[in-house]
């Protein structure tokens, strides 16, 4: 392997352990100045076998309800796991921690009452193919609990200045795309929309990634 090649294969590696790194201190503030409150929000419709996709350091886990009754942690990126399993050791629940991108979970059809995903599906390399994955393992009736950052509404500024720094915001923010339209993908998946609220973020989250939904989807039942 040339030196190019190698820094080409290691820059990733780095980047990515240094976002984990940093990921709680850099959404110290966010936390307090309301993300908590929508993750609450988010998450209290939750119940039974909860599936959470791309669960990060596992800042949703202090605000599931007692209603859940067993939990299942993924996240495909090791740094991020890594202080997930720590944070999973202190909780009471146990919840267990599974290393997977959300388009390929390795769980069987119809496993989870729930599945959860927070600021995930701007990540993801393929959304899309994520959503198709979360029907897949959601039973019937299954409800999916989502909060997103999503490109802001056509004709405002901020949808342009999100489309210009995408490529900057993203090396910056662990693979984060700021413009994606997530409404209409949620729209056109297999799943049915049953909330979709749009909102702000706090206003410290900056205005790029401000624009944001807030809801609930489900599996339909089968024909
Ligand atoms: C902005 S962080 C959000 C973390 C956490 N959900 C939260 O609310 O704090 C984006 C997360 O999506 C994860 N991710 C990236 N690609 C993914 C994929 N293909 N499937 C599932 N999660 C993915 C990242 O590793 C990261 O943990």
């Amino acid at each position: 392997m040339t030196p190019a090649e190698s820094r080409a294969r290691l820059m990733p590696q780095v980047c990515d352990r240094a976002f984990a790194a940093i990921y709680d201190p850099l959404f110290a503030g966010l936390e307090r100045s309301g993300l908590s409150a929508l993750r609450r929000e988010q998450l209290a419709g939750a119940g039974g076998e909860t599936l959470e996709v791309g669960a990060g350091t596992g800042l949703n886990l202090e605000h599931y309800p007692a209603t859940v009754t067993r939990l299942v942690l993924s996240e495909p990126e090791p740094a991020m796991a890594k202080n997930l399993r720590r944070r999973a050791e202190d909780d009471p629940r146990s919840p267990e921690v599974v290393i997977a991108p959300g388009e390929a979970l390795p769980f069987p059809d119809a496993s989870f009452q729930t599945v959860t995903a927070s600021l995930m599906l701007c990540t993801a390399p393929d959304p899309g193919a994520v959503l198709v994955e979360i029907a897949r393992v959601l039973r019937p009736r299954g409800r999916y609990l989502f909060l997103e950052h999503v490109r802001a509404h056509e004709g405002e500024r901020r949808a342009s200045w999100q489309d210009r720094l995408e490529r900057p915001w993203s090396l910056f923010a662990g693979g984060c795309h700021p413009n994606r339209e997530t409404a209409a993908l949620l729209r056109s998946s297999p799943l049915t929309v049953e909330r979709l609220d749009q909102i702000e973020m706090p206003r410290i989250a900056g205005p790029l990634v401000r624009p944001a939904i807030i809801g609930s989807a489900i599996r339909p039942a089968e024909r």
